[in-house]
């Protein structure tokens, strides 16, 4: 046994995940891809269950006691959210993730307040999610895009970035954690830079919010995006955080039932804040099991799955010093994601010989293409840990490496 294992009791809380008793090619599964999407506790799969046996109806609509309890658990989960982030539950988008709320942020800042010529501040290590959506606005709408540069072992020069505001700065989007190098930005310090030169700031916390505790009103950030699936709830849950104030002010995106306060044929009228940026029928179920999720994270506490993450990612980078021919990418103060390569060998293939193991790592270029490039590379292996992931997990993987680097000497 590790002496560092008392952060968390990770044998009964991996009992708490029914995956875990699955054998893959004969060994139990080791998890280290969380950084792609997290398991799920037995908590959250069934309130979903409870959901579609119980109380199976539509939000908003009916007056009658099911779809009241739909209604009052789906507004329940926006106020589990909200508390997470230190929030108002009016500050609450639920969307379908991170790529919706940033496409759907994208949309809304670009046909109500930004104009052409306006500046967008944006980093080389973004996840293609936080670039597309802005690339393609800056060619629909005229924009220009301006990229922070990343230092040799790709982190943020503050000064580097604060260099590049202008009065046509209108915005700087940034992710809070690299989902290829765990690279933690510092986001206070950067929303305080935006405002100095009246520019807003959306953060993408697809990487943080499920490992660490965010506090927006301390962060001071205007807008925040993450997803449900990555922090134990299902898939096709999201959130888009927004200051009250700049959610009021501007106009919605997309439209349909739900977010109209009044129709006629040529004129309608939207409902309140949050609602009227939720067109169409909500993902129910989603956000019922993101709530549920969100309690289940709270009952261990943000702040122990952080340090255990934290011990985690120390121990793994000391053990991966010991591999001949390894290269590890990133910064040595970071959030628990590590990605490197082993001499020539494509990720694929290391992934593909870890499987045999029961060991589940990602291989590829992260949705980070611009990253690679920068990186001078076309993919890493990725390991990413969760609250469930053990020293021993680590172990493993460092002896079946082990094996890799040596069958290819
Ligand atoms: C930093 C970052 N941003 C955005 C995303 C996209 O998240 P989703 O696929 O849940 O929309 C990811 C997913 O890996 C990510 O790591």
């Amino acid at each position: 046994m590790h002496l560092l294992t008392k952060t968390l009791d990770i044998e009964s809380i991996s009992n708490e995940f029914p995956i875990f008793k699955r054998k893959i090619n004969g060994h139990n599964l080791i998890y280290l891809d969380s950084a792609s999407t997290s398991q799920k506790p037995t908590q959250v799969i069934n309130s979903i269950k409870e959901y579609y046996e119980k109380f199976n109806s539509n939000v908003h609509r009916g007056v009658y006691k099911i779809s009241e309890e739909a209604t009052l658990a789906f507004e329940n989960s926006r106020s589990n959210v909200a508390s997470l982030i230190n929030s108002y539950p009016e500050e609450i988008i639920f969307t379908s993730g991170t790529t919706k709320s940033i496409n759907m942020l994208a949309n809304i800042l670009s046909m109500n307040y930004l104009k052409k010529g306006d500046e967008i501040i944006i980093t080389e290590m973004e996840h293609h999610s936080n670039l597309v959506p802005w690339q393609i606005a800056s060619k629909l709408y005229g924009l220009k895009l301006k990229y922070v540069k990343l230092t040799n072992n790709g982190s943020i020069d503050i000064n580097k970035l604060e260099s590049l505001f202008t009065e046509k700065t209108k915005l700087i989007t940034i992710t809070h954690v690299s989902n290829v190098l765990g690279t933690i930005n510092p986001i206070k310090e950067i929303a305080k830079i935006a405002h100095k030169h009246n520019s807003l700031i959306l953060v993408d916390g697809a990487q943080s919010v499920p490992h660490m505790t965010i506090d927006v009103k301390s962060l001071d950030i205007d807008f925040l995006a993450f997803s449900g699936h990555k922090m134990l709830a299902s898939t096709g849950i999201g959130i888009l955080y927004g200051k009250k104030k700049l959610l009021e002010s501007l106009q919605p995106s997309e439209f349909g039932g739900g977010m109209i306060s009044n129709v006629s044929l040529n004129n309608s009228s939207w409902n309140e804040s949050p609602w009227k940026f939720e067109a169409g029928t909500p993902n129910v179920e989603g956000a019922i099991s993101l709530s549920t999720a969100i309690s289940y994270l709270k009952s261990i506490g943000l702040e122990k799955i952080e340090k255990h993450e934290k011990e985690l990612t120390k121990y793994t980078l000391e053990q991966l010093e010991k591999i001949e021919n390894i290269k590890v990418y990133g910064p040595s103060e970071r959030s628990g994601i590590i990605s490197f390569n082993i001499n020539k060998l494509h990720p694929h293939d290391i992934s593909a010989i870890l499987d045999r193991e029961g060991i589940a790592i990602r291989g590829g270029h992260h949705c980070a293409m611009p990253l690679m490039k920068f990186l001078r590379i076309n993919g890493t292996a990725r390991i990413s840990f969760y609250l469930y992931n053990s020293f021993e997990d680590i172990d493993k993987l460092i002896k079946s490496l082990k094996t890799v680097s040596e069958v290819l000497k």
